[in-house]
């Protein structure tokens, strides 16, 4: 692999860890971001143990000003990445009636304003060297709708509005940007956030088979290495996109069962 310098945000767990850890074993140098200081260690010594670096920066990326400043203490102190992986998220699956408005706000900060804030730190960077890779973590929700999920399915949908409008107006600069669309990941994002699980809605395993950490973490490896605009995993996914752009009620009245 060419890319030499990796962040990866919500490196603490589940797809980020899985992510960090395949391109520390790739040979990138990688950047771990979340909030808890000792899973970041530990991803970082898995790493290490692996062969590889990694440099962690616990910081809450909630917080617009202490996200700028691990930014600049990173362009600083190692440089501008080769690769920006905006994987934080976080977010209970809820009836609209349930959901408060500081719920709302906590769901928007993280992923969408997390993934705004650090696109907007490294972009100039890439964008003046002319090289560089962004890829948005993200569901099925930045393009299907379901019940009991409203708050995270508006996350997703910016998420994926910020994404394909970059992948427009980066063009020509040597920056790609890549989304990336997971159907159910088994991690520790079920128990993160509970009662998410409940509200999935029902599928045929065997149609959409639940996702391993790894295999994320590939998916989303690949498709960056390739300059993909847009990973979809289980691909059975991408059928739904345009089933439901051409019959929006069906697909709706399959996802609310
Ligand atoms: N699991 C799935 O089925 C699935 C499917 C599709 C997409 N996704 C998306 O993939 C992403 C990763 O999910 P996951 O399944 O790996 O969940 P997870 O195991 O709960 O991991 C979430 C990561 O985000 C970090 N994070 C959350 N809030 C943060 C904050 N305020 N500041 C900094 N970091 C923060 C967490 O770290 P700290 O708690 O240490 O801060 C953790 O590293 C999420 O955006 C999720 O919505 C998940």
């Amino acid at each position: 692999m060419t890319a030499k310098l990796v962040l990866v945000s919500g490196a603490s767990s589940g797809i980020g860890e899985a992510t960090a850890r395949l391109y520390g074993a790739r040979g990138a140098h990688v950047l771990l971001l979340a909030r808890n200081p000792e899973r970041l260690d530990s991803v970082a010594k898995a790493i290490r143990q692996d062969g590889g670096t990694a440099t962690v920066f616990p910081v809450d990326l909630a917080d617009a000003e202490a996200t700028e400043k691990a930014a600049s203490r990173i362009a600083g102190e190692t440089g501008i990445p080769d690769i920006l992986i905006n994987n934080a998220g976080a977010g209970r699956w809820k009836p609209f009636l349930e959901t408060t408005p500081e719920e709302v706000r906590a769901m928007m900060a993280v992923p969408y304003f997390a993934a705004f804030n650090l696109t907007r730190a490294f972009a100039p960077g890439m964008i003046a060297r002319g090289s560089g890779s962004i890829a948005f973590v993200t569901s099925p929700a930045s393009y299907l709708a379901w019940p009991r999920a409203s708050a995270y399915i508006a996350a997703r949908r910016a998420l994926a509005g910020l994404a394909e409008t970059l992948q427009s107006e980066f063009k020509g600069t040597g920056v790609s940007v890549t989304v990336v669309a997971l159907g159910t990941v088994e991690t520790p994002y079920w128990q993160h956030n509970p009662g998410s699980r409940e509200n999935l809605p029902k599928a045929d395993p065997r149609l959409v088979p639940v996702l391993t950490p790894e295999q994320a973490a590939e998916a989303i490896v690949t498709g960056v290495e390739r300059k993909k605009r847009l990973v979809v995993k289980p691909g059975i996914f991408r059928a739904l996109f345009v089933l439901n752009a051409l019959f929006p009620r069906i697909v709706a009245r399959e996802l609310s069962r």
